[in-house]
C-alpha cells in the first residue's frame, strides 16, 4: 500500500502501524488491511466510471464484488465510498446484510443458486438478481410470485470474447458455466417478460478476471450493445452490467491500464455501439472486486528456516520458508499467480540472492513467492511482507493439513484493530464429532 514506510531502524509500518507491534499483538501469519488504501481505490473507481458515464450523459454504478473479499467492516467501508455490494452465496448476502448495507443496493449473482437462497434474497428486496439459466428463470419466477414480490432481474449473457487472462479465470467463451449465449439471450429474455413475478431491467457479462487491457471489454461491451438494442424493441431494457474483472499489478513486471482509462474505453465502446444502432445510451454497471481491496492488503509471515539448494550451473536457490503457505493463498498453487516479498521486520544488508519463499504445507507446490531477490541475510525470525494480498486470499483460504486461518487487521492512521477474528485449534478441534466438548459428551 502506498502507506508502507521504512522507519530509521528499517522496520516497515504499514498505515502507520509497525509490523513488530502487528506480529506482537495479532501473531503471524496476518492479513493487513489498509483501510485509506481499500477507500481511496473504491473512490478513484466510482470516480472513473462516473465520469466516463457522464461524458455520455449516462449514469454509472459501481458494485464492489464481495467474493474478493467481505467482511462487514468492508462493507462499510465500500457503502460509504458510494459503491453497492455485489453477493454471489447466503454467506456473502448475510454479511452484506449484517453490514446494514441496503438491500436495494446488493446485487446477486451465481450459476446454481439454491432455492432457499433465491427466497431469502426475494424476501429481503435484494435490488437485482442476476439469473443464468432458463432453469433458473422459472424458479425465481414461481418464488417471486409465491411470496408475492416483484423481482428486479438481469439476464447474464457470455459475449463471447476470450478476455486474455489465466483459462480459470476467463467467463465468456463459449465453453464454460457461466450465462448464456448471445444467440440464446432473445428466447429468454422473452420468457422472463412473460412472468409477472419478475422485472427484467437489462443484461449482465462478465469476461473474466485480472485482465489489463481494454480491447476484450469494449469489443465485449460492443457485441452485449447489439444484442441489447435488438431487446429494446419489444420492452425497456434501463440497464446494461458490464461486470468487473479489472487487473492489479502483483510485481514490477505487472502492466495494468489505469481505471480511468479502462472506464474511458468501455464507455466510449458502449456510446459509439448505442450511436451505431440509434438507440439511448442504457444506465452501466461495474463489478470490480480485485481492483477494490487487492492493493490494500499485505500478509505478513514469519520467516522459519532458509535452506539452499544448489541449481547447478544456474548458480544456487535459496528456500525461505515461512509459517503460512497455500492455505492462506491459494493463488500460486491455483493460477500459477506471482507476488513479491520483502523482509518486513528491518532492512536486510546482505546482497540480494535469488529466493523462493515457501510455505509449510506439505506439498511442493506450496509456493508462496515463486521468485524474487532479498537480502542474503534473510534469516529465522524475520517478519516477511508480501504485497497485494487483499483480494482472493483470505477468500480463498482453507484450512488445509488442519491449519487455523489467520486473523485479518485493519490498518489507519497508526491504529490496527481485528476485522476477522483468526481461528483457533480449538475453532478446528471442535468440529471434529469424536472431540465433543464436555457439556455435549455428557449423557
Ligand atoms: N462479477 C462477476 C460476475 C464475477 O464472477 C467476478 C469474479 C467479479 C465480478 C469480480 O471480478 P474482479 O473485479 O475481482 O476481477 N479467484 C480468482 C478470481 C475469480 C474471479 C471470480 N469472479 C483469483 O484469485 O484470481
Amino acid at each position: 500500500p502506498a502507506s508502507a514506510r521504512r522507519d530509521a531502524d528499517g522496520e516497515l509500518s504499514i498505515g502507520g502501524v509497525g509490523v513488530s507491534e502487528l506480529r506482537a499483538r495479532f501473531g503471524t501469519p496476518l492479513y493487513v488491511l489498509d483501510e485509506g488504501e481499500a477507500r481511496a481505490h473504491a473512490a478513484r473507481i466510482k470516480a472513473a466510471f462516473d465520469a466516463a458515464a457522464a461524458a455520455h450523459g449516462t449514469k454509472a454504478r459501481v458494485y464492489y464484488a464481495g467474493k474478493a473479499f467481505l467482511s462487514t467492516e468492508v462493507a462499510r467501508w465500500v457503502t460509504q465510498e458510494g459503491l453497492r455490494v455485489d453477493v454471489c452465496t447466503r454467506g456473502e448476502l448475510e454479511t452484506a446484510l449484517a453490514a446494514g448495507v441496503k438491500p436495494s443496493r446488493i446485487g446477486y449473482h451465481g450459476n446454481n443458486k439454491k432455492v432457499s437462497e433465491l427466497e431469502r434474497a426475494v424476501e429481503v428486496g435484494v435490488g437485482a438478481i442476476v439469473l443464468d439459466s432458463a432453469i433458473e428463470i422459472e424458479r425465481l419466477g414461481a418464488i417471486a410470485e409465491r411470496l408475492g414480490a416483484v423481482q428486479r432481474v438481469l439476464l447474464r449473457v457470455n459475449s463471447g470474447v476470450h478476455a486474455e487472462t489465466h483459462d480459470f479465470l476467463a467467463t465468456a467463451h463459449e465453453d464454460q458455466k457461466f450465462g448464456t449465449p448471445l444467440e440464446a439471450a432473445p428466447a429468454l429474455v422473452e420468457r422472463i417478460r412473460e412472468i409477472p413475478s419478475l422485472d427484467l431491467r437489462g443484461l449482465h457479462c462478465h469476461i473474466g478476471s485480472q485482465i489489463f487491457g481494454s480491447a476484450g471489454f469494449a469489443e465485449s461491451a460492443s457485441r452485449i450493445v447489439e444484442l441489447h438494442a435488438a431487446l429494446r424493441e419489444d420492452g425497456e431494457l434501463p440497464l446494461l452490467n458490464l461486470g468487473g474483472g479489472f487487473g492489479i499489478a502483483y510485481t514490477r513486471a505487472d502492466d495494468p491500464t489505469p481505471i480511468e482509462e479502462l472506464a474511458t474505453a468501455i464507455v466510449d465502446a458502449v456510446a459509439a455501439e448505442c450511436e451505431v444502432r440509434g438507440i439511448p445510451i442504457p444506465a452501466l454497471a461495474f463489478e470490480p472486486g480485485r481492483a477494490v481491496i487487492g492493493q490494500a492488503g499485505v500478509t505478513l509471515y514469519e520467516v522459519g528456516t532458509t535452506k539452499d539448494v544448489s541449481l547447478g550451473d544456474r548458480g544456487d536457490r535459496l528456500y525461505v520458508s515461512v509459517d503460512g503457505g497455500m492455505s492462506d493463498n491459494a493463488r500460486p498453487a491455483l493460477y500459477g499467480s506471482q507476488y513479491s516479498a520483502r523482509i518486513a521486520s528491518r532492512e536486510g544488508t546482505g546482497e540480494p540472492v535469488l529466493v523462493r519463499v515457501v510455505g509449510s504445507h506439505c506439498e511442493s507446490g506450496d509456493v508462496v513467492v515463486d521468485h524474487e531477490y532479498l537480502p542474503s541475510d534473510v534469516t529465522p525470525g524475520d517478519l516477511l511482507a508480501v504485497p497485494a494480498t487483499g483480494a482472493y486470499c483470505h477468500a480463498l483460504a482453507s484450512n488445509y493439513n488442519h491449519t487455523p486461518r489467520p486473523a485479518v487487521v485493519a490498518v489507519r492512521d497508526g491504529a490496527a484493530r481485528v476485522i476477522v477474528r483468526g481461528e483457533t485449534l480449538a475453532d478446528l478441534l471442535g468440529r471434529d464429532a469424536g472431540i465433543a466438548a464436555p457439556a455435549e459428551a455428557a449423557p
